[in-house]
């Protein structure tokens, strides 16, 4: 069995990361007894884009039907995580949204997999559980308030469709710098941000953590 976290941070050790990385302690903590392998995907280590919109995925008796034929970075990555096991997809909020690095992935890993019939069919090899972190900085008043669920419901609903809803987690308030006063940043108060950070980002670990095992049982 195997477990993939697919991290959109462009950082490797910071809020998204950290919460993916707990995520998958919980999955092998729930399946101690099984056989069960975990791995991060960086997704800015990888060069490629969005989909190009060249409907091989959806030409009759093309060879590529159902599959990305783009031959960059992902096409492996695509290939391997569409036999996973669960998934687990991490992303800091830029703009009120994903970021365009995962987001991108997500257009060449499931439009493929939606047929433009009347009953929009999906064609996934196969469904696993799959599950949705997101990290930022508004608090979660804010994130309420101001449009952003709106925009996550977008892509549940869609994973929902083509593979299975989400389990989902939201960790806000993070902290973004390594040091408050080097940046422009009086938008933030940094004792206010450090003391989420040591009082509730623990909190959000154990969240992740609990999310990971459950998407394994
Ligand atoms: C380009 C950019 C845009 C951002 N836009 C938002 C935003 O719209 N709303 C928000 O709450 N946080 C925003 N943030 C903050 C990040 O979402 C937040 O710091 C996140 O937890 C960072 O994740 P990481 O530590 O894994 O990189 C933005 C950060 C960057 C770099």
């Amino acid at each position: 069995m195997k477990v993939y976290a697919i991290n959109g941070s462009p950082r490797k050790n910071k809020n998204t990361a950290t919460l993916l990385q707990k995520a998958l302690d919980g999955v092998k903590e729930a399946a101690k007894d099984k056989k069960i392998e975990t791995e991060i995907i960086n997704l800015y280590d990888l060069n490629y884009t969005g989909c190009k919109s060249c409907f091989a995925c959806k030409r009759l008796g093309g060879k590529s039907y159902g599959k990305c034929a783009i031959k960059d970075d992902i096409h492996e990555v695509l290939e391997k995580v569409s036999q996973a096991d669960g998934l687990i997809f991490g992303s800091p909020i830029y703009f009120g949204n994903i970021t365009g690095q995962l987001l991108s992935f997500l257009e060449r890993l499931l439009f493929p997999y939606l047929v433009y019939d009347k009953n929009h069919s999906t064609i996934p090899p196969k469904k696993m559980p799959t599950a949705f972190i997101y990290t930022m900085n508004a608090p979660e008043e804010y994130m309420e308030k101001g449009g952003y669920l709106s925009n996550f419901n977008n892509f549940e609903s869609i994973l929902g469709h083509i593979l299975t809803k989400p389990l989902v987690m939201y960790s806000n308030n993070t902290y973004q710098f390594d040091d408050y006063s080097k940046y422009k940043a009086d938008l933030f108060s940094e004792e206010e941000k450090a003391e989420h950070k040591k009082m509730q980002f623990p909190l959000d670990c154990q969240r992740a953590f609990e999310l990971g095992a459950s998407l394994i049982k």
